[in-house]
């Protein structure tokens, strides 16, 4: 019990701290070596909000998701970006090589869509590992009977079937708390999510469009190249 209470206590004194640097230096990252490691441009989520033209309610609903991550791991044990925050680290960074992918091609005319799947395409972590977690305040909870009807909305619309609760969960976040969701998100992007993980991804038959694959190369480059 006693090391639960210092962890916590650490914990909170590592975020503050780090939420004190990204006021100060600009950085948007929390985990401040990522900067030192690539030498692509990096922008914060501001910036891709103006660049979606995001209205005022889903910038604001994105923020309240987004600041959840600040305090959550983006993996547990050895794996990548497995410290606090590491979730919003890696969201920010996926989302950064997403856009760069996307700006190298000619076609730009689904840059909105690459953008927004990226911010959303681990948003079914969250409630997952603040619940592992046991993080107190948390604005964000999806049950296990709201990623179920997600399951069963994947097979009447996708005809396909599996189970993989950070994909259920990430759909089942972006319908209950982006209150625009309908306008936002198209079926194009949804498959782009229950696909971002490639050939790895748990839904039968993997019929991967190309916003998947966009987003499974710079999910891969922040998680296996960077371990971010
Ligand atoms: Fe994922
Ligand atoms: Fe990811």
């Amino acid at each position: 019990m006693e090391e639960k209470k210092n962890s916590s206590t650490s914990l909170m004194e590592f975020i503050s701290s780090h939420q004190q640097n990204q006021e100060t230096s600009g950085d948007p990252f929390i985990n401040k070596d990522i900067t030192k490691l690539v030498v692509i441009p990096l922008y914060d989520f501001n910036f891709f909000f103006d660049t979606v033209e995001v209205d005022e309610t889903t910038r604001k609903e994105l923020i309240i998701i987004l600041n959840e991550m600040k305090s959550l791991p983006a993996a547990l044990g050895n794996f990548h970006g497995a410290y606090p925050g590491g979730l919003f680290d890696h969201t920010l960074l996926v989302v950064n090589y997403a856009y760069y992918i996307c700006k190298s091609l000619k076609d730009q005319s689904w840059l909105k869509k690459v953008i927004l799947t990226a911010i959303c395409h681990d948003f079914g972590k969250i409630s997952y590992y603040s619940t592992k977690l046991k993080v107190r305040e948390r604005r964000i909870k999806i049950s296990f009977d709201e990623a179920d009807l997600i399951r069963s909305e994947i097979w009447e619309k996708f005809n396909l079937t599996g189970k993989d609760r950070h994909v259920e969960n990430a759909i089942a976040v972006i319908k209950k708390y982006l209150s625009e969701h309908k306008s936002l998100f198209d079926n194009e992007m949804y498959i782009g999510i229950i696909f971002h993980h490639g050939s790895w991804s748990k839904y039968l038959p993997q019929e991967m469009n190309e916003l998947a694959s966009l987003i499974h190369v710079a999910d891969m480059i922040a998680s296996q190249v960077l371990k971010i």
